[in-house]
């Protein structure tokens, strides 16, 4: 299940948004209890995948499998022992057939309680990333209102309530079967309700039964939450970045390349030490996807998985396929060649892309879905306006400028109005 900034749940981390906006007001801590909502909301989902539907709340994972890109679907899938080119046989060996056998048995009700969550902690955030949202950073909140680009800043999160925080601890300290909790922010390691959740399992004693997951703009670290960390059962920790270049600080911005290596370094010491699952999460848009192979590199030096939740969608002119033809062939070469310059032997499909043991594959595998969607993807150059005329915005404000960072697309850049 999931929690968003508003309070709302959810059926699922995936779930698609359909455009839709996630601040909507609507705090279902304060009207229904997770577990009923698991148990029973949740009926009308679960009898459409077991009659074998396609939900609309799937589309995410259904796109990103149309370009070879490993679903949360598939991956939760695995979870349970279950594959999906030997659907019918490893159903029927599931940790959870007999699960399934009573939610088909009973008009999509399930006994069980949730043992997953998706916790979105709010928007507070240092950081302003440039194809980031209101919803998302209260930096880049701030600086939209200053812009004339929203009237209003989000409303404050669930996870700014003190009470609302508590009622949700409450929740999860009497929950005996958790599993898993990821967190979400704004940036998750400041954010006061991450520190608070994690003190509140460790004081409840069921830290050691329990794995945390979740994502760092690299630019902060705390010796209190990693104090924390370090009582849980296991960590996975995901680390955003999409180039290693100079062009990181104008998209991630005001991140700063040299500190972020440093703090990135850092993290990849703790994991050893530790032995932590970690993963680099790239977004790569239009202005970065060129320089994805940065990012592979140090992850192949390293061993670490890349992963990308999804290729961007929105904002629509920040999608890799707003790169014209040209633009778009250097991309291509490049990462082709990158690929080629590797040895992978690997023929199958990674679905457990957090598996450090095989790391270089997955590498291999997440550069092919981008050559893929590089070569595959329809033209969206005609986008290309708008992203200068959102980035000339954006500029007026940062007072920098995209060509000293990208001056090799001054041509491509001016023709569109920069
Ligand atoms: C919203 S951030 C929050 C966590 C943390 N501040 C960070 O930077 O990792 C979570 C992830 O969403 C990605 N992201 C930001 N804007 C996005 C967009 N428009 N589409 C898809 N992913 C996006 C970020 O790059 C990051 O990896």
């Amino acid at each position: 299940m999931r929690i968003t900034n508003s309070g709302t749940y959810e059926s699922c981390r995936w779930q698609s948004k359909d455009g839709s906006t996630r601040v909507n007001f609507n705090n279902n801590i304060q009207t229904i209890s997770p577990l009923t909502y698991f148990q029973n909301n949740m009926s009308e989902l679960r009898t459409t995948l077991l009659t074998g539907g396609a939900s609309g709340v799937c589309s995410d994972c259904y796109t990103m499998e149309k370009h070879d890109k490993i679903s949360g679907r598939q991956r939760q899938l695995l979870k349970v022992g279950i594959q999906e080119q030997y659907f019918e046989k490893s159903l029927a060996s599931s940790t959870l057939r007999s699960a399934f056998d009573y939610s088909n048995n009973n008009q999509g009700h399930t006994d069980r309680s949730v043992t997953d969550w998706q916790i979105d902690l709010g928007n507070y955030c240092n950081g302003a990333c440039v194809y980031c949202n209101p919803e998302n950073s209260s930096r880049l909140a701030t600086e939209f209102q200053k812009l004339g680009l929203i009237d209003q800043i989000p409303p404050l999160a669930w996870c700014d309530d003190p009470d609302l925080v508590d009622q949700f601890v409450k929740v999860l300290t009497s929950s005996p079967t958790l599993q898993y909790l990821h967190f979400l922010g704004g940036e998750t390691v400041i954010t006061p309700g991450f520190k608070t959740i994690l003190t509140a399992l460790v004081d409840a004693k069921l830290a050691q039964d329990i794995t945390i997951g979740f994502t760092t703009n690299l630019t902060v670290w705390s010796d209190d939450i990693i104090e924390l960390l370090k009582q849980f059962q296991q960590v996975n920790l995901g680390m955003s970045i999409e180039t290693l270049t100079r062009v990181n600080d104008y998209v991630r911005y005001p991140s700063e390349i040299n500190s972020v290596q440093r703090t990135l370094n850092r993290w990849v010491e703790l994991r050893n030490q530790q032995d932590w699952l970690i993963q680099l999460r790239i977004t790569p848009t239009c202005l970065t996807v060129h320089e994805l192979t940065t990012v592979y590199d140090y992850a192949w030096q390293n061993n670490i998985a890349v992963e990308s939740c999804n290729f961007i969608d929105n904002p629509k002119f920040f999608r890799i396929s707003v790169l014209p033809k040209k633009q778009r062939k250097i991309a291509q070469d490049t990462l082709t060649e990158w690929i080629q310059s590797r040895n992978s032997n690997n023929k199958d499909k990674i679905i457990n892309t957090r598996d450090p043991n095989i790391a270089q594959d997955q590498i291999i595998q997440d550069a092919t879905s981008y050559l893929n969607y590089l070569t595959l993807a329809d033209d969206e150059s005609n986008r290309l306006p708008d992203l200068i005329a959102y980035l000339k915005k954006l500029e007026s404000n940062r007072k920098n400028t995209i060509l000293d960072y990208l001056p090799q697309y001054e041509q491509l850049f001016r023709s569109a109005g920069y």
